[in-house]
């Protein structure tokens, strides 16, 4: 039995279906928080369960017969680590055989200040002694591509990246990654550095966009404060803000940039690039 945790959310969702290409529904588990945004799940035949991180009592349940967990991390920066914690434990009082957790690329050196919960995380899974396997994964595609509309109609793609490489992938990527790992033997103990295939700066993302739409666009490099200003005006929340800000500073110091081609090599394609991306949201 394969349980994925947090299976209502974007990624959750595609891991889902995913494995569902790999193995039998009746062998899946969508541990959810929000069980009415799995409905669409159970359609398919995987079985449903309440699982609020916050809530340990649901978890115990949640994961009661699991042989394979991915734990994918929280959405709610700043509190995540008390939750993943409630998680790890719930899996080793299930006997859970094979723990993955979804982390950050080169979590252990990365300058962004988003690597601190998910080192906490790595840290205790050790001190768990489940047998676990490490999915850091570098940026989603996805938090450019969200703002191609915005860049078509500004002229811009506003940022603090500088010259940042960014090895970002998609969130179909990864998910394939996931269940490919969730679905092999001896994945105990492994990391792996995931990352797409291409690096872009934002320069070039923004040319990408102006290729795609027809449109001049240019990219615009901020002053980090001055990003987080902007952000904040557009109704980003000022904490998430300056992660997101940070983050941007963090990917200038090489933070999400990688070259192992470890996420090509897992899904057997080549990850997806960019420009199709781009195309794909016009
Ligand atoms: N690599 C990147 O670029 C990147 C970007 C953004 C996020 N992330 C991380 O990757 C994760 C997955 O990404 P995503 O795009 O799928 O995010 P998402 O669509 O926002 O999904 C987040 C998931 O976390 C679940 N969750 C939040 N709090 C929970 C709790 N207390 N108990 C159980 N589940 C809880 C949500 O459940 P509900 O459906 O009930 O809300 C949802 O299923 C995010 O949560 C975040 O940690 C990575």
């Amino acid at each position: 039995m394969i349980a994925v945790a947090g299976a209502s959310g974007q990624l959750g969702h595609l891991v889902v279906d995913a494995l569902l290409n790999l193995v039998p529904a009746n062998q899946i588990v969508a541990a959810v928080r929000t069980v009415a945004k799995a409905d669409d799940l159970k359609a398919k035949g995987v079985e449903v369960r309440h699982a609020d991180y916050t809530q340990p009592d649901t978890l115990k349940a949640a994961f009661a017969g699991v042989d394979k967990l991915l734990l994918i991390s929280s959405d709610q920066v700043g509190q995540r680590f008390p939750q993943h914690k409630a998680v790890i434990d719930a899996a080793k009082a299930a006997g859970v055989q094979l723990l993955a957790y979804t982390s950050i690329l080169r979590a252990d050196s990365s300058p962004l200040v988003l690597a601190e919960e998910h080192i906490a995380t790595e840290n205790y899974i050790a001190e768990s002694g489940i047998p676990a396997v490490l999915l850091r994964n570098g940026w989603y595609s996805e938090n450019y591509t969200m703002g191609v509309a915005s860049a078509v109609e500004h002229g811009a793609v506003f940022g603090c990246a500088g010259d940042a490489r960014l090895a970002t992938a998609t969130r179909q990527d990864y998910a394939e990654a996931a269940a490919k790992v969730l679905t092999l033997d001896n994945q105990a103990g492994k990391v792996y550095e995931l990352a797409g295939d291409e690096a872009f700066t934002l320069t070039q993302f923004a040319q990408a966009i102006a290729d795609a739409s027809g449109k001049a666009v240019e990219y615009r490099n901020l002053s980090e404060a001055d990003y987080v200003g902007l952000l904040e005006q557009v109704g980003v929340p000022g904490p998430f803000a300056a992660v997101l800000g940070n983050s941007e500073t963090g990917a200038a110091k090489g933070g999400l940039f990688d070259d192992g081609h470890q996420l090509s090599a897992l899904i057997g394609r080549t990850t997806t690039p960019i420009a199709d991306s781009i195309k794909a949201v016009l």
